[in-house]
């Protein structure tokens, strides 16, 4: 599977590792999503702090480093540019969850969150993970809908285990690798 694509603006853009040296454009990217992407724009301003507040540097730093990550992926331009990245995170044994992923928005609408995806649900795929959960935000869930994934209802997150249910801006979906 390719692992680089080029842009419309004609830059090449590769999946790379997250390394310590990128987490503060990291946080500064998601920070701006909150607050700017069309995705989140009917959340709340509480809403978008509180998602905000967790995406620092030293909060990307936790989630890059938690024991139980399983992998971290930065999508780089020829110059240096972090385009967009995903975090996976451990749920249980075969079951995995995005923890984030977020394209700038400079680089939105032109294949790198799909590139993203691609790229680490092979690898979760690799290790042995065989379902990928997500907590779609705002009106992200028709994108992960059109990379198959589906809304799991409120008896399937009930037995899951999970306390949190569906609501209009916040939607648990699933997708077996
Ligand atoms: C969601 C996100 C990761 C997608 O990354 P991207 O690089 O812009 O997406 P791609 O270029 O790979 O895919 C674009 C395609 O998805 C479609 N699309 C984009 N947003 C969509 C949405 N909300 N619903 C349905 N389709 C959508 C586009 O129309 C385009 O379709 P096409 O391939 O037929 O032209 C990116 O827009 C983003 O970071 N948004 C803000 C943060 C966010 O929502 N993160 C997920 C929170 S859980």
């Amino acid at each position: 599977m390719t692992s680089t694509i080029n842009l419309s603006s004609g830059e090449r853009v590769t999946i790379e590792s997250i390394t310590s040296k990128d987490y503060v454009i990291i946080s500064g990217i998601t920070k701006r999503n909150f607050l700017y992407a069309p995705n989140f724009n009917e959340l709340s301003v509480e809403d978008k702090l509180g998602h905000i507040k967790p995406n620092s540097a030293s909060g990307i730093r936790e989630l890059c480093e938690d024991k139980d990550n399983i992998c971290s992926l930065a999508a780089k331009t020829k110059g240096g540019n972090i385009a967009g990245y995903v975090v996976a995170r451990k749920e249980g044994r075969i079951v995995a969850k995005i923890a984030r992923i977020h394209v700038d928005s400079e680089y939105v609408g032109q294949g790198v969150g799909r590139l993203l995806l691609e790229r680490f649900e092979q690898t979760a795929r690799q290790i042995g993970y065989i379902v990928m959960n997500v907590l779609a935000l705002g009106k992200s869930s028709g994108w992960f809908e059109r990379r198959g994934y589906r809304i799991k209802d409120n008896a399937e997150n009930a037995s899951g285990g999970s306390a949190s249910e569906n609501s209009a801006h916040c939607k648990f979906m699933t997708k077996v690798l």
